[in-house]
């Protein structure tokens, strides 16, 4: 029987054991921070149209049902001062069906223009005004110009890092785009409206923002004084259908061996450390591998903007807090992994360690709660070990350097590193095991790496996964804790292996 039928197999055995675990909605993970009456626009926010339909409001801020631009028209110069005359007229309006949204906010705002283009005595293009109805719909009805980027479901990250600096990364790779906001007032316009519904706020005094969208994305702005360019703003949209080990099995991410080799460790309770560089897909692939987590077992997650959609029913999810406008009120994720320690979890999953929370994660995996995982923003396996120490360090505790790579060395089984190659294509380019110590120095062991050989078409890049022919050490644990794998798991070069993507 092929690996390939194996993890098949495996697969439909453990739906078998957890009927459910496939249906069950996101436990408590999809719902948005609480709602708060969203602070007044601040000074400065010019352009805006205070009183128009859905401004501000979160329930206005639905999908559009709009017609997509022309895909491959060159882009026009948009109309800002019509759109402008036609925000304020509409806003001005007092018809009954002021509220609408969708078709019937489309036919008023192009009912409102053809009035406007007549009492000026000016005509537009057909496709012109439609830009313009397009436009004014995406200011009222969405977040202005990026509305249109958000919709695109190619679209997995939108970037604008000024009124006149848009990028978007499609497909991995990172373009370009014809989407311009007016200036720096509207694209701080446009920030304050994304944040205010979601109850936070951001001016000068707290001039950083890291939210979670009501549709899961996650965004971030940040505004001067600390953007010294003016307002930039990322999302990270979130994915309708999560990936799931089968889309990273597909996207060459990993092989269906790697795939089996995680299953295992996480069944066998493992402590498994996801590294890679940023948005290399470590939390896309922590997500993964907290779907083997079994549906009997209690699972508390902890996250700065809960990003994880676990499927099982036992979760209970965290989030960590900023501080208010007060300077109150802050609770980091230190706090919240000494919390998740009272709560009888099974299994404990950090979003991401990025300070001192590490050496309380360190504490748990080693004083019984195993199985635990977390991600950490590092370039190698080697590199990660540098950098948890680092953190160690940062929680304040006056631990001899040594000490700190024992509970290391001691707490964390396996790391799986991912990168963005060049190509755009996420990879695990290692699974690594942490063997233990060497005098002072942690030992490390590859079991998978991946090869890169060159470049295809000087675009595509050429490469491999292999298996290092060494045999983990923590096989005889999984096979005690009901986990068997293939005997040639780690030595066989299978076409799978050797094709990549
Ligand atoms: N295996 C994959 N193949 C293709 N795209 C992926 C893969 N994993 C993640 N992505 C996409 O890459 C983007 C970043 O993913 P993710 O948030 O998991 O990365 P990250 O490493 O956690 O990022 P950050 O460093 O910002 O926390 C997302 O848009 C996601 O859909
Ligand atoms: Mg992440």
């Amino acid at each position: 029987m092929s690996i390939l039928q194996r993890l098949a197999q495996q697969q439909a055995q453990q739906q078998a054991q957890s009927p459910g675990q496939a249906q069950a909605g996101g436990a408590g993970f999809a719902e948005g921070p609480p709602a708060a009456a969203p602070p007044p626009t601040p000074p400065g926010a010019g352009g805006s149209a205070p009183g128009l339909p859905g401004l501000g409001d979160p329930g206005a801020t639905g999908p559009l049902t709009l017609e997509p631009p022309a895909a491959a028209a060159p882009a026009r110069p948009v109309r800002w001062e019509l759109i402008l005359q036609l925000l304020r007229r509409l806003a001005a309006d007092s018809d009954p069906e002021a509220a609408a949204a969708g078709d019937a906010l489309r036919a008023r705002v192009r009912r409102t223009l053809d009035e406007l283009l007549a009492e000026a005595g000016q005509t537009l293009a057909r496709s012109e005004r439609d830009d313009v109805v397009r436009q004014a719909c995406y200011e009222i009805a969405g977040f202005g110009p990026i509305q249109p980027l958000l919709d695109d479901d190619g679209i997995t990250e939108v970037m604008v890092n000024g009124p006149e600096d848009v990028f978007v990364e499609r497909a991995g790779h990172i373009e370009p785009t014809d989407v311009r906001f007016r200036d720096h007032a509207h694209l701080l316009q446009t920030i304050h409206k994304i944040v205010a519904p979601l109850g936070r706020r951001i001016d000068e005094s707290s001039p950083m923002v890291d939210a979670r969208l009501p549709d899961g994305s996650r965004v971030n702005a940040i505004i001067p004084p600390l953007a010294v360019r003016g307002p930039a703003l990322t999302v990270r949209k979130f994915s309708r259908q999560p990936l799931g080990i089968d889309d990273l099995v597909a996207r060459g991410t990993l092989t269906p061996e790697i795939a089996l080799l995680l299953r295992a460790a996480v069944g066998a309770r493992l402590n498994a450390i996801v590294s890679g560089g940023t948005g290399s897909g470590k939390t896309t692939t922590l997500n993964v591998l907290s779907s083997f987590i079994g549906d009997s077992e209690r699972i508390v997650t902890i996250e700065d903007a809960a990003e994880l959609r676990l499927q099982q029913r036992h979760v209970v999810s965290l989030e960590a807090r900023p501080a208010n406008a007060e300077g109150h009120g802050r609770v980091a994720i230190r706090d919240l992994v000494i919390n998740a320690l009272r709560m009888r979890p099974d299994r404990i999953i950090v979003g991401e360690v990025r300070g001192g929370e590490a050496l309380d994660m360190l504490q748990a995996m080693n004083t019984g709660h195993d199985g635990s995982l977390t991600t950490a923003h590092a370039n190698s396996p080697r590199e990660l070990l540098y950098r948890l120490e680092t953190m160690v360090l940062l929680s304040g505790a006056e631990l001899p350097a040594r000490a700190i790579r024992e509970q290391i060395a001691s707490a964390i089984d396996l790391i799986v590193h991912q990168s963005r190659l060049r190509d755009g294509t996420r990879r695990v380019t290692h699974v690594t095991e942490l063997v233990g110590m060497e005098g002072d120095t942690i030992t490390l062991q590859d079991l998978f790496i991946y090869e890169q050989q060159g470049l295809e078409d000087h675009q595509r890049v050429r490469g491999r996964f292999r298996p290092t022919g060494v045999v983990p050490s923590f096989l005889p644990v999984l096979e005690a804790r009901g986990q068997r794998l293939p005997q040639d798991l780690f030595w066989a070069e299978t076409a799978s292996a050797a094709g990549g993507m």
